[in-house]
């Protein structure tokens, strides 16, 4: 596992860097780069590698929406550390963005991050019908706007100190971390053109963005700062509304086992060819950070 995501996460980079190299240089390009590289996991990367391979989609197209997805996500965390959000100084083993080159600097490089992912899919060299890529554009600005990370994140602010019920915990979790998810497992079959699995795959997408961010709670809870590469056991300080806080550790972890389960049958269908996937899965739950 660990050496696929390596592979994937390089294959993403090195797309990302031939697409900046290209751009005007500006002074935003160094704290973009900072934010940007090395970068994480890139499991949502993996997640859309795998999908793709069931589909048969040709692998460069698939790091090409790997790479629209990053510009997202590490915009998503430059902006989550900044002091009016969550207010981290770590992030990915060195200095938040905004610690490194002040507030109004962050802020602006993630919006340029934020527009990177749609250059990217609206490219011409992105040799898809125009349909495609307005489909793909279409579901990443809605997954990253009000109804998805956007409104996620808002949600996740205003409900801290304040007892959440589960129901409203989710539905927050969904939108500030599924929805990107949803993007990840939709994508492939946009290009494949398999609208009928759409419905079935948005809501794989969304659970699996879930259980994502319970994990990404319950590393919060025990897991170590340094391999974690940012600060642990600041959701209770922060008063975080998480099923951690409002079920206990144990229970979370019931309910995350539950939620895999539910998942796996879901994938029964696709047979030996969710394999992969399903690895994806159970690393998302194991990982240590
Ligand atoms: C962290 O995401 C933010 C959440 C949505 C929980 P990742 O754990 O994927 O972050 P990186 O990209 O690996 O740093
Ligand atoms: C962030 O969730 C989700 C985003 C969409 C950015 P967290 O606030 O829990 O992520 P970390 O723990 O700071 O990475
Ligand atoms: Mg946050
Ligand atoms: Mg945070
Ligand atoms: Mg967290």
């Amino acid at each position: 596992m660990k050496k696929k995501l390596n592979k994937i996460a390089k294959d993403t980079n090195y797309f990302l860097k031939k697409f900046l190299s290209k751009q005007k240089k500006t002074d935003l390009i160094k704290p973009i780069n900072y934010g940007l590289f090395p970068g994480g996991k890139k499991i949502r990367a993996k997640l859309i590698v795998d999908i793709g391979k069931i589909f048969k989609i040709k692998y460069y197209d698939l790091i090409r929406l790997s790479a629209a997805v990053e510009c997202i996500h590490s915009y998503s965390l430059i902006h989550d550390d900044l002091p009016c959000m969550d207010n981290d100084n770590l992030r990915r083993g060195k200095l938040s963005t905004h610690k490194k080159f002040g507030e109004a600097t962050a802020i602006l490089a993630g919006n340029s991050l934020l527009t990177s992912a749609f250059e990217i899919l609206s490219d011409i060299n992105f040799n898809v019908e125009n349909k495609t890529k307005i489909m793909l554009i279409n579901l990443l600005a809605k997954c990253s706007g009000h109804s998805g990370i956007a409104g996620g994140q808002f949600l996740d602010l205003s409900f801290e100190k304040k007892k959440v019920s589960i129901r409203k915990i989710i539905e927050m979790q969904v939108k500030k971390t599924g929805k990107l998810f949803g993007f990840c497992c939709v994508a492939p079959l946009i290009i494949a053109k398999k609208y009928t699995y759409i419905k079935r795959f948005e809501n794989l997408g969304l659970n699996i963005g879930l259980l994502f961010q319970i994990a990404d709670d319950l590393i919060d809870y025990s897991g170590n700062s340094k391999k974690v590469g940012k600060k642990t056991k600041k959701d209770l300080k922060k008063g975080k509304a998480t099923l951690i806080n409002l079920l206990g550790y144990k229970n979370t972890i019931k309910y995350s086992d539950n939620l895999k389960l539910d998942i796996f049958k879901k994938l029964n269908i696709f047979k030996d060819k969710s394999n992969e996937l399903k690895t994806t899965i159970n690393y998302i739950i194991e990982r240590e950070n």
